[in-house]
């Protein structure tokens, strides 16, 4: 049986799995640092905050990752300088090769987000999106936020794995799973060959560096606990998720280069069309726990 998982572990496994991912992050998930990228994540934010996004003069993000929450919101001009931190220096990397290809400045730092060698109170806002779920201790994380704020400053963080959410995504990746034979006949791809080397150990990984999923009260008590005030949780993306793990499960099925491209833009495209029909028609009326991501905003009082 393997040894249960300690917090150095998971931060190590952390560190190791993205600074692989780091070259093919943002073909993998589509990170897009044009107008699509920039409405998706001004609409993310907004839709965190529950109002318009305010311009911040200094942000700091926390698992920035290769920068598509920081870049985009600096070309969008709500933020007007950030620190991009990130436990990975290979993800960091990647983040400043995109910033100079979009000529923009932005300070990295290669940094645990439970210990952040950045002085108390620096910030206006800080924020993160799909990081959460990977920090062993929660309450530390989230202390450490508190004391880069600023009084009166906001806390926004996006894309966490909602544990309803979850479960429910399950059902269509099993369905895509069945129908896998038959989609390939139909766009002529071969199956997937088993890949050695590098990959393999990634997929290894791939199931060690999650290591949360969230109910609404989860994120709102330990921002609570932390001493965040004005706490507001939120859900997104019901259809456009099932859709979209269901397309990426058919697509793991077969050789990658065989899979034509217009498969691909119609998956985008369909994935884009469902999240506006989740945005307008059913993140209003439904409870944020039956959602796949979940948002949290808050405010470090004054
Ligand atoms: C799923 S990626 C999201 C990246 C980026 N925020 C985005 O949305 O594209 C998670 C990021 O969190 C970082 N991360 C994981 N554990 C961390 C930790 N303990 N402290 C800081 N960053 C961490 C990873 O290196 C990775 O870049």
């Amino acid at each position: 049986m393997a040894a249960p998982a300690t917090a150095d572990s998971i931060r190590d496994v952390n560190t190791r799995y993205h600074d692989r991912a780091a070259d093919s992050y943002d073909a993998k998930w589509g990170i897009n640092f044009g107008d699509t990228g920039r409405g998706q994540v001004l609409g993310k934010v907004r839709k965190a905050l529950g109002e318009d996004v305010p311009v911040f003069d200094r942000a700091l993000e926390i698992g920035a990752g290769t920068g598509y929450f920081a870049l985009n919101l600096l070309r969008a001009g709500a933020v007007r300088e950030a620190v991009c931190t990130d436990i990975s220096p290979g993800m960091l990397e990647q983040l400043q090769r995109n910033a100079a290809r979009l000529g923009l400045e932005v300070e990295t730092v290669a940094a645990d987000a439970e210990a952040l060698p950045l002085a108390d109170e620096r910030f206006d806002l800080v924020l993160g999106h799909a990081v959460l779920h990977h920090l062993p201790n929660l309450d530390r994380a989230f202390a450490e936020f508190l004391r880069v704020l600023r009084p009166g400053g906001t806390l926004v963080f996006a894309g966490e794995p909602s544990r309803v959410g979850d479960r429910i995504a399950a059902w269509p990746k099993r369905a895509a799973h069945r129908v896998a034979p038959a989609w390939r006949a139909l766009v002529r791809a071969s199956a997937a060959r088993p890949h050695d080397g590098a990959g393999a150990v990634d997929l290894g990984l791939e199931h060690q560096v999650d290591v949360h999923v969230f109910l609404p009260d989860d994120l709102a008590r330990h921002a609570r606990s932390a001493g965040f005030a004005d706490v507001r949780v939120s859900g997104e993306e019901l259809l456009a998720n099932w859709f979209g793990w269901a397309n990426r499960a058919l697509e793991s099925t077969a050789e990658p280069a065989e899979v034509p491209m217009a498969w691909r833009q119609y998956a985008y495209r369909g994935y884009l069309f469902l999240q506006e029909v989740d945005r307008r028609m059913l993140e209003r009326r439904l409870p944020p726990t039956i959602f796949y991501n979940l948002l949290v905003a808050a405010r470090r009082p004054a």
